[in-house]
Order: C-alpha cells, then sequence, then structure tokens
C-alpha cells in the first residue's frame, strides 16, 4: 500500500526520493527539478553527484531505509545485459531480481530501470527515448514500475535523422551513440542536460528529462489520489 497522504501532510516539505544506484546523478536532476528531495546511494564516491550522497550497497539499504522515502528509483548496472559487455565476454551480477525484491519489501512505490537487453526481465517496461523530451538523441531507457505506481507509454515517433556508430564520432545532422570512449564530452552534455557530468557518468546516465517526467507522474498520481 502507498503513503500517499505523508507527502501533503507535511507543509513546506518536499516528498522524498530515494535514488538507489546513483552514479553522477542523471535521474537525481530530473527527480529534483520535479520537486523531491534526493538522496542518492552508490557503492562509489561519485563526488559530482549534486545532492545528498550516501555510500553504501543499494540493496542492504533499502532493506534498512527505504520506508522511510515516499518514492524510490532504482538503476541496477547495466553492464550484466549491454551489448559491448557480452561482445568482450566481461560477466557482471544481474542485480534485477534482487533489486525488485528489495524494492517490493519497503511497501512504497518505485520505479526500476534499464537498458534494452534487460527489458525482457522487466514488468510491463515503459520505455522512453530522448526525442520524446525534444533531445536529439536515441538513447532508450525502460521503466518497470511498482508499490502502487504506473506509468503510460508515451507516443514514440519514427527515427528520421541517422545514428552515428556506437562510441564513434557524430557526423553533422547525426544523432550520436555515447558509448566506451566517446568523443567530444562538453557538447553531450548540451545534448543530453548534464552539464556537471564527466564521460564515464554520461556513458551511464538517464538524461535528467526522463525521471523529471516520471516524478511529475508521481506527484500529479499521489494528488489525485489523495483528492479522490
Ligand atoms: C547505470 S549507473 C546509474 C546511472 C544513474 N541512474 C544516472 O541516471 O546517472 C549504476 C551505478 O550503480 C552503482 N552500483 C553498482 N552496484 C552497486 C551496489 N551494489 N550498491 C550501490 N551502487 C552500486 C555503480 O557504481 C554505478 O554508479
Amino acid at each position: 500500500m502507498t503513503q500517499s497522504t505523508a507527502i501533503r501532510r507535511v507543509p513546506g516539505r518536499r516528498p522524498r526520493l530515494l535514488d538507489r544506484f546513483c552514479c553522477q546523478g542523471g535521474a537525481a536532476k530530473g527527480y529534483h527539478d520535479a520537486g523531491f528531495d534526493v538522496t542518492g546511494i552508490d557503492k562509489d564516491p561519485q563526488p559530482r553527484y549534486p545532492y545528498r550522497l550516501v555510500q553504501a550497497d543499494a540493496i542492504a539499504f533499502i532493506l534498512e531505509h527505504g520506508a522511510e522515502f515516499d518514492f524510490i528509483h532504482g538503476s541496477p548496472p547495466c553492464q550484466h545485459d549491454t551489448e559491448c559487455q557480452r561482445i568482450q565476454g566481461n560477466t557482471h551480477p544481474d542485480l534485477i531480481a534482487p533489486t525488485r525484491a528489495a524494492l517490493e519489501a519497503t511497501g512504497r512505490p518505485w520505479v526500476m530501470e534499464n537498458v534494452r537487453g534487460a527489458a525482457p526481465k522487466l514488468r510491463k517496461p515503459v520505455m522512453l527515448c530522448a526525442t520524446m523530451f525534444g533531445l536529439a538523441n536515441y538513447r532508450h531507457r525502460y521503466f518497470e514500475t511498482g508499490g502502487g505506481f504506473t506509468l503510460s507509454q508515451p507516443a514514440h515517433t519514427v527515427h528520421t535523422v541517422p545514428q552515428a556508430k556506437m562510441g564513434r564520432p557524430v557526423p553533422p545532422g547525426h544523432n550520436g551513440q555515447y558509448v566506451g570512449n566517446f568523443s567530444g564530452v562538453q557538447a553531450v552534455r548540451d545534448v543530453l542536460g548534464v552539464p556537471w557530468m564527466n564521460r564515464d557518468g554520461i556513458r551511464e546516465c538517464i538524461p535528467p528529462a526522463y525521471a523529471e517526467w516520471i516524478g511529475q507522474a508521481f506527484l500529479a498520481s499521489r494528488a489525485l489520489e489523495v483528492a479522490a
């Protein structure tokens, strides 16, 4: 059961968002812009993260503290499911099922994000593309929701602009694929709306516009629920 009224009973308080597996904070910036007070969790120090950061194991933290938050976002590491990692024969832990189990244990509303390679493991995911937010990019990310929160799939228009090859320089009139050791970090910051990030953060991030849209949808759904 979700705790919608808790958001409105504390005047002046921003709803609290737990950003698990936060990296440099692409999702965090979007939730902050939507109106949340953001706390990030990462196993690494993440000095570029713009909000409160706790360095900890994400699953252990959520089991201990998840219920203290109004809404929880989780981006488990995607290397297990990316094509480059498969090609290179690298092995990484698959944290999707343990993340879902921890999220469900909190009883709070939640979102779990991942890449296309992981989409078959997500339950009824909504796909977001940067073009839905007016950005010149085709980064697709998949979002499963739970704990009483749902999202509607936005319309996705056909890609008409050609794409550069993965990680390669972006020819004029193309959209880039910012993976590996891609070049032109400053230009990519502008494209995705992440001016504080370095290459490591950009490679991994959700453009903030995606999370701002999700955060706004969450707040709208809670307001409706309270008003009903
Ligand atoms: C895909 S990135 C998240 C990107 C982020 N959502 C964004 O929009 O910028 C995954 C992050 O999870 C972190 N991570 C991996 N395993 C972890 C664990 N067990 N506990 C906490 N963080 C972990 C990695 O250090 C990495 O920064």
